[in-house]
């Protein structure tokens, strides 16, 4: 089947994938209502067409925050692309330069930043959990700075993992060679022993709130 829209590469990942890795990145937290509500939510927003105006040159080149790209669409930060394709992070960031479009890399890359920075021709963020320690964020800022990321998107929504039952059910974990490559293996693993729960992908849950004071301030 030639994929014709974004539905039709989903059902062709979910075919090439590991049940557990796609459960991981096609699933929500409990009864995936607000996975539900997020996809009708994008379904009540309309174009408002303008009839009689030159279209003969169509162009949607923005800027985000300062930085011009080829389109309204970015790369959200999203974990572990590994679990799709052993090159990752770097393919998305090579397909994102070709789009001239940007991408947030996310900490929980299953590529380092350093090779994801390489593989780009465009603009990068990168997203940041703020794990246990203030220490450990201040190396990965100071890290994403030195490989050229341009800015730094502060994840403060995830004090908690979400009750991820599809994980729980397929009970996911990170193969062993990915955890190694993520960008903090150590301090992620040590997190998420300390933090979390007992099931799949756990160290997305790590302290973060009582370092806001410190983050503004930073900022
Ligand atoms: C598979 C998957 C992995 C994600 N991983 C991260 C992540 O590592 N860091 C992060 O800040 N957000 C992560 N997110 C959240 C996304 O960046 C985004 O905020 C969320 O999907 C909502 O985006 P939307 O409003 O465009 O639907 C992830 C989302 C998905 C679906």
């Amino acid at each position: 089947m030639e994929p014709v829209n974004v539905f039709d590469y989903e059902a062709l990942a979910q075919a090439r994938m590991e049940t557990a890795a796609w459960g991981f990145y096609h699933g929500g937290s409990d009864d995936e209502v607000t996975l539900r509500a997020n996809r009708t939510a994008f379904e009540r927003i309309r174009l408002r067409p303008r009839m009689l105006v030159d279209v003969t040159t169509c162009d949607i080149r923005t800027t985000v925050l300062g930085t011009s790209v080829n389109m309204p669409i970015l790369v959200a930060p999203t974990a572990m692309h590994c679990l799709a394709h052993p090159e990752g992070e770097c393919a998305t960031a090579r397909g994102v330069g070709r789009a001239s479009t940007l991408m947030i890399a996310s900490t929980v890359s299953t590529r380092t930043m350093e090779d994801i920075a390489q593989a780009a021709s465009g603009p990068l963020w990168f997203q940041l959990y703020v794990f246990g320690g203030i220490r450990t964020s201040e190396m990965l800022v100071r890290r994403a700075e030195a490989a050229g990321y341009r800015a730094i998107v502060l994840t403060v929504d995830l004090a908690r993992i979400g009750n991820r039952e599809r994980d729980i059910r397929n009970n996911f974990n990170l193969p062993h060679i990915y955890e190694k490559q993520i960008l903090l293996a150590k301090n992620c693993l040590r997190s998420r022993r300390r933090h979390l729960p007992s099931h799949g992908i756990r160290w997305h849950g790590c302290a973060q709130s009582h370092h806001c004071p410190y983050w503004s301030k930073a900022f």
